[in-house]
């Protein structure tokens, strides 16, 4: 089964990006506001597993900014898959920079090394799900990596809402390579999988920043016009997070939410 994005999208894509920023949750910047949250839920879910050495693999792990925040804030012993090769000699130099150990392997996650079967405590993933037509069938394939007991959390963009609805204004070929999916779809689909469903909900109350315009040409009027646009969007998202920061947390929902997030266990 391959994405709708499909393997050459994410060479290209890959090869025409900087290395990402290091995730650390102690920045206090307002930048920074959904990583903190990010670390807050990861926290929450792992205080209830004792991370240290535990093996964590993180699915479609190209670039993973991911990967050196759960070794150096939890103890995991990390690893990555991703088909990319740029991606993942990317995630490999990300890790280097960090002074992280951690491997990655370069495969389909649909036909991975049979070493790696039933091989983790925890397995995590950024973004993948959304991308395949049958998301059953790729929440039972990411459960085959985790031990009996294990823990899987997967975190999705939220298509069903405004931000689903932006980013097929701005740019139609990006929204079209995602699947929209609801909190009820995600769970049920790690349901249907044999696993229990711990937590499945819209994650933080907004964040237009992760709409992205990689299908318009660069440089172009158009670009131009929507890069602002998507400028002041990503503004207004700050404001709310300023006030976040320094009121009061606003709640999630299927309308504003940029992201869901699943955290399930193998039973
Ligand atoms: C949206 S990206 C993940 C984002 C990346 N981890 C990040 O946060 O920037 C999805 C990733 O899944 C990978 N992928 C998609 N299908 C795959 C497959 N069948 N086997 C391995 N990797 C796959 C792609 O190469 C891509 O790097």
């Amino acid at each position: 089964m391959s994405d709708k994005a499909g393997k050459k999208y994410w060479e290209y894509s890959w090869s025409s990006v900087q290395l990402p920023a290091l995730i650390d949750p102690r920045v206090l910047n307002l930048n920074n506001f959904p990583n903190r949250r990010f670390h807050h839920y990861f926290s929450d879910v792992f205080s209830k597993i004792e991370a240290n050495q535990m093996k964590l693999l993180e699915i479609g792990c190209a670039r993973s900014a991911w990967l050196p925040y759960f070794a150096r804030e939890f103890g995991f012993k990390v690893y990555g898959i991703d088909y990319s090769e740029v991606g993942c000699q990317q995630a490999k130099q990300v890790l280097f920079n960090a002074g992280v150990e951690g491997e990655i392997v370069c495969a389909d996650f649909f036909y991975p090394p049979t070493t790696m079967l039933e091989e983790f405590d925890v397995v995590v993933s950024f973004g993948v799900a959304e991308h395949f037509e049958d998301t059953t069938a790729c929440i039972k394939v990411f459960s085959k990596f985790l031990k009996p007991n294990g823990v899987i959390v997967t975190v999705i963009p939220n298509m069903v809402g405004v931000i689903g609805w932006i980013q097929k204004i701005l740019d139609r070929q990006i929204f079209d390579i995602h699947l929209p999916l609801d909190s009820n779809g995600l769970a049920q689909a790690h349901n249907y999988s044999g696993l229990e469903v711990l937590d499945c909900n819209y994650f933080i109350s907004t964040s237009f920043g992760i709409c992205n315009l990689n299908g318009v040409r660069s440089g172009s009027l158009e670009w131009s016009i929507k890069k602002t646009v998507l400028a002041l969007l990503s503004r207004f998202s700050m404001f709310i997070w300023f006030v976040e920061d320094n009121f009061f947390l606003l709640p999630t929902s299927s309308w504003y939410s940029p992201y869901i997030n699943c955290t399930a266990r193998k039973l």
